[in-house]
């Protein structure tokens, strides 16, 4: 069975970085309570005329690129995304076209804030099953189209961006996927939600009227179910693989609040230079956190070939992930 590893990772954000003094001229907030009570500074809003498949596509060029892989090499395509471009068809037939990866196939895998490692999970498997070779994972989100710029308890969290891990057979033994263990909780649905736009409440002028096409989050609930089930999922994959804490390298986890991360942490007995933190410049940009963390604590040379990395995100549903890989 070939073990999958990830060759190669890409990211993309926009040009435009809306810091928290911008916010406080738009609702009443202020940059010492964003900054302490999340960590953020900046985060990036696409333009008008940027989609959610264009942010995937940079990525994914960028992962192509690193990996020295032609879009028409590439066996499938996952888009995690909450933010599709439509309903249909799917981000990952737009990002198909753009990029040219002509014999691929593809989908939308929606699991907000874990999509990311429910979409590797997914991949490990496929590659692991051999019925794909070379699989990219795109995470991406234009959360800045559903956030309401009048609700200070939202806005201040969420940016624009995109990441990519192209998933491919690893060549070296024993270095690839370890394992993930994922989760969901349906119980927390109501906590972190967009009320209408789909089959339940579709589109109509009340709706809009009613600001329900927006993020509509209740933070405490969320905040508490994030840190309790990060690291119980971190706990049960390292269980289940036979992985000690002490082993771990690296923690990447979903960027959601600072907060939550070092609570997570701290509980797993991981000390700060062994968690990589990049929500200061980004904000929560739901799919893509864990790309543009893993891009860059590999730029900064955190990660080293054989290192065990822990990947752990949260998100609306409650979905839950841990994925464990040693790094090829
Ligand atoms: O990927 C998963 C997505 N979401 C999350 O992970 C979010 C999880 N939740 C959180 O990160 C936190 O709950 C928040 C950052 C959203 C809020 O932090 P908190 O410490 O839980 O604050 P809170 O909701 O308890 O609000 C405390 C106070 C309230 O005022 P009062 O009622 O005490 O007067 C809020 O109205 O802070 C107020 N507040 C703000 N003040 C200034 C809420 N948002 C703001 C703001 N600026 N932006």
């Amino acid at each position: 069975m070939p073990l999958p590893k990830i060759s190669a990772v890409g990211t993309f954000v926009p040009d435009h970085v809306l810091t928290n003094a911008d916010l406080e001229k738009m609702v009443d907030t202020s940059d010492e309570w964003i900054l302490t009570r999340t960590g953020i500074s900046e985060r990036h809003i696409a333009e008008p005329n940027e989609a959610t498949s264009d942010l995937a596509a940079r990525a994914a060029q960028s992962a192509l690129e690193r990996a020295g892989v032609a879009a028409s090499e590439v066996d499938a395509i996952i888009v995690c995304t909450v933010t599709p471009d439509m309903f249909f068809p799917a981000t990952a037939c737009l990002v198909q076209h753009k990029i040219g990866a002509t014999k691929a196939w593809g989908f939308d895998l929606s699991a907000a804030c874990a999509g990311f490692i429910y979409g590797i999970t997914t991949a490990a498997n496929l590659v692991m099953a051999g019925t794909n070779k070379r699989v990219l994972v795109i995470g991406a989100d234009t959360m800045s189209r559903i956030i309401d710029y009048t609700d200070r308890a939202t806005c201040v969290l969420f940016g624009d961006g995109a990441g990519a891990f192209l998933i491919e057979p690893s060549t070296e033994d024993g270095l690839g996927f370890i394992g993930s263990h994922n989760e969901i909780d349906g119980s927390g649905g109501g906590s972190l939600y967009m009320p209408a736009g789909g089959s339940k409440i579709p589109s109509s002028v009340e709706t809009v009227q009613k600001r329900m096409h927006y993020v509509h989050q209740d933070g405490q609930a969320v905040f508490k179910f994030a840190v309790r089930k990060t690291q119980e999922a971190c706990l049960t994959v390292l269980d289940k693989f036979n992985v000690k804490p002490e082993q771990v390298k690296l923690l990447v986890p979903h960027q959601a609040n600072q907060r939550i991360i070092l609570a997570a942490a701290e509980r797993l007995g991981l000390s700060r230079e062994r968690v990589v933190i990049n929500i200061g410049r980004f904000g929560n940009t739901t799919a893509a956190t864990i790309p543009l963390a893993t891009r860059e604590a590999l730029d900064q040379g955190k990660i080293e070939k054989g290192d065990i990395v822990l990947f752990a995100a949260v998100g609306a549903g409650f979905t839950v992930g841990a994925s464990l890989w040693r790094w090829a």
